[in-house]
C-alpha cells in the first residue's frame, strides 16, 4: 500500500468545508489584537494560553473559544484573522474554503455585523485574487442561545445576503436539538441559501435525522455519532450525504479517546461521503494537512484514501460545476481507480 506524505496531501486538489474562523485565532494574534484594542487578557504569555488548551468535552472548549474571540473588535481584526487562515490554506495547497463565523458572539460585544463582514469579506476577496483560493462564507447560528435570537440574527443578515452562501448551526449540541431552529432554516431555504448544521458530534443520531429531515441540510458537520444507528448509516450512504469530519477536534474533545479509535477511514471504506477538516485549528493542534497526517500516523492512510477524501471535499463543496470540474480534473485517477 502506497502511504501518503505531507507533500502528496498538499499536491491534491482540496476544499476545506468545516472551519470556524474564530477557531483559527492563534495565541500570537490573540495577544497582538488584545494590545491593538487595549483589552486585558487573563493569560500572561502565549505558553500560558497554550497550556489552557486542555479540554474534557465540547463545552470546556467552547468556554475558552468564546473568551478568545473577545479580542476581535474592528474590521481590521477580522481581516487579519481571516488572512492568517487563508495563508495557511495557501501553504496546505487548499483550493476552496467555506469557513464558518459566529456573528452572535461579536454582536453581543457591540461589534456590528457589517464590521465583521467587511473584514472577512475583504480577506476572502484578496485571497481569491492573490492566491486563487475560491470561497463561500457560512453564517452560523449559536444553538445554545434562544431560537428567537437566531431568527433576529437572520433578519439582520438578510440585507447582506450577498456576503454569505449559506447558514450553519454550531455551539453546545447536547439539549439543543436541530428541530428548535427549523423556522430559521425554512426562511434561509426560501432565500436560496445553502444549508448545513453541526449534528452528531456529541449529540445522538436522532439529531442527525432531525438536521436532515427538519432543517433539510445539504451537509452534516461532524456526524460521527451516526455510526450508532445502522439505518442512518445506510441512508447517508444511499443518499451520499456529505459529512465534514474533523479528526483532531474529535480526539481533543474526547469524542474518541485516541486517534487509533477514530472511524474516519472505516467510514470512507464503507462508502460514506466523508471529508477531513480542521474545525478549530488554533485550538486542536493543526490545520488541514496536519489533520491528514495525524490520521495517517495512527491509522495508516493510503494514497487512495487521501485522493478519495480530497475528491469528497470538492464534490461536497457549494461550487459552480465548472470550477468543480476543473478541480476534480487534477485528482490522480490512477489512485482512485486502484
Ligand atoms: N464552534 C466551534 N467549534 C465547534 C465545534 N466543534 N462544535 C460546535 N460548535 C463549535
Ligand atoms: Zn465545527
Amino acid at each position: 500500500m502506497a502511504r501518503v506524505t505531507r507533500d502528496y496531501i498538499k499536491s491534491l486538489p482540496k476544499a476545506e468545508l468545516h472551519m470556524h474562523l474564530e477557531g483559527s485565532l492563534e495565541p500570537e494574534l490573540m495577544f497582538q489584537l488584545a494590545e491593538r484594542n487595549k483589552i486585558k487578557l487573563r493569560f500572561k504569555s502565549i505558553e500560558e494560553v497554550k497550556k489552557a488548551y486542555k479540554f474534557k468535552d465540547l463545552q470546556s472548549f467552547l468556554d475558552i473559544y468564546y473568551e478568545g474571540a473577545n479580542v476581535l473588535r474592528r474590521s481590521e481584526d477580522f481581516y487579519d484573522l481571516t488572512t492568517a487562515y487563508l495563508q495557511r490554506c495557501m501553504d496546505d495547497g487548499i483550493d476552496h474554503v467555506e469557513p464558518f463565523f459566529d456573528p452572535q458572539t461579536h454582536l453581543a460585544r457591540g461589534v456590528g455585523l457589517e464590521v465583521q463582514l467587511e473584514g472577512i469579506g475583504a480577506a476572502l476577496r484578496d485571497a481569491g485574487s492573490r492566491w486563487g483560493i475560491s470561497s463561500g462564507l457560512i453564517l452560523c447560528i449559536l444553538r445554545h442561545l434562544p431560537p428567537e435570537e437566531g431568527m433576529q440574527l437572520y433578519q439582520l443578515a438578510r440585507p447582506m445576503i450577498g456576503e454569505f452562501i449559506g447558514i450553519g448551526l454550531d455551539s453546545s449540541e447536547l439539549n439543543h436539538p436541530p428541530r428548535k431552529f427549523s423556522h430559521i432554516y425554512e426562511a434561509a431555504r426560501a432565500d436560496g441559501l445553502k444549508l448545513v448544521a453541526h449534528a452528531g458530534e456529541e449529540g445522538p443520531p436522532t439529531y442527525v435525522w432531525e438536521a436532515l429531515q427538519m432543517l433539510k441540510v445539504q451537509r452534516i458537520d461532524h456526524g460521527v455519532q451516526a455510526l450508532n444507528d445502522n439505518k442512518l448509516v445506510e441512508h447517508l450512504i444511499n443518499q451520499q450525504i456529505p459529512l465534514t469530519v474533523c479528526p483532531n477536534s474529535n480526539v481533543r474533545l474526547k469524542v474518541f479517546e485516541k486517534m487509533c479509535d477514530h472511524p474516519i477511514l472505516q467510514m470512507l471504506d464503507q462508502g460514506m461521503n466523508v471529508s477531513i477538516n480542521s474545525d478549530d485549528p488554533a485550538y486542536f493542534g493543526g490545520y488541514l494537512v496536519d489533520n491528514f497526517m495525524e490520521v495517517d500516523k495512527a491509522l495508516e492512510m493510503s494514497r487512495k484514501h487521501a485522493a478519495l477524501l480530497a475528491r469528497n471535499s470538492i464534490t461536497a463543496a457549494f461550487l459552480d460545476p465548472q470550477r468543480k470540474a476543473q478541480l476534480l480534473a487534477r485528482l490522480p485517477l490512477e489512485e482512485i481507480r486502484s
